[in-house]
């Protein structure tokens, strides 16, 4: 992503924090901005989603990548978003697309889910919610799962994987053996 570019959806994203989700139990990370579906698409293609995954979407926002994986690949998949309008509204997308057996959405803080389950974590959070993530990340997922971020990079963390879509960029990681 052009460092630009980059700086500008940095500062646009840090700013809708504090005015948005009233309803959230506190502040939002992170606001709510929706992945693009092409960006979706290559996300999940580019962590090698398949049956038998479990997708963990930290900030899951109306669970669009969530529901995407399960209606594409049949995976089970959680989303996680501590602002109730997000759950509710992707519960509701996901009983629409016929998918509310294979996916659970649940209100609550990132920083405090259980993840261990995951084969595959999906992000679009912040540069330092990446990076204050990241322990967690190493503490709790098994050697092999596989990370996707949208735009953010996690420090010096070197991604696998690098690539531009639709003008976005998506990172890849892999939870490497201890
Ligand atoms: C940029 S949006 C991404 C939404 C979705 N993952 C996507 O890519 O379309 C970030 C989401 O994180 C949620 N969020 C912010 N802080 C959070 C926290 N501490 N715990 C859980 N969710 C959080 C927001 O409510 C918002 O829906």
């Amino acid at each position: 992503m052009q460092s630009t570019r980059r700086i500008s959806l940095i500062i646009l994203l840090s700013i809708g924090c504090a005015a948005q989700a009233p309803q959230a139990k506190r502040e939002l990370d992170v606001p709510y901005v929706p992945t693009e579906e092409a960006v979706v698409a290559e996300m999940l293609k580019t962590a090698g989603v398949k049956k038998g995954d479990v997708l963990y979407d930290l900030g899951c926002g109306d669970g669009r990548i969530v529901i995407t994986a399960a209606k594409e690949f049949g995976v089970r998949g959680v989303g996680i978003d501590i602002d109730p309008v997000r759950i509710k509204e992707a519960r509701a997308n996901a009983e629409k697309a016929g998918v509310a057996g294979l996916v659970k959405f649940i209100e609550q803080d990132l920083f405090d889910a259980r993840i261990g389950e995951a084969t595959v974590v999906t992000l679009y959070l912040l540069p330092q919610i990446n990076l204050k993530l990241r322990p967690k990340l190493f503490r709790e997922l098994k050697p092999g799962t596989r990370i996707v971020s949208h735009a953010f990079d996690m420090g010096d963390w070197k991604p696998e994987k690098q690539l531009d879509v639709s003008g976005e960029t998506i990172y890849y990681w892999v939870i490497p053996k201890p």
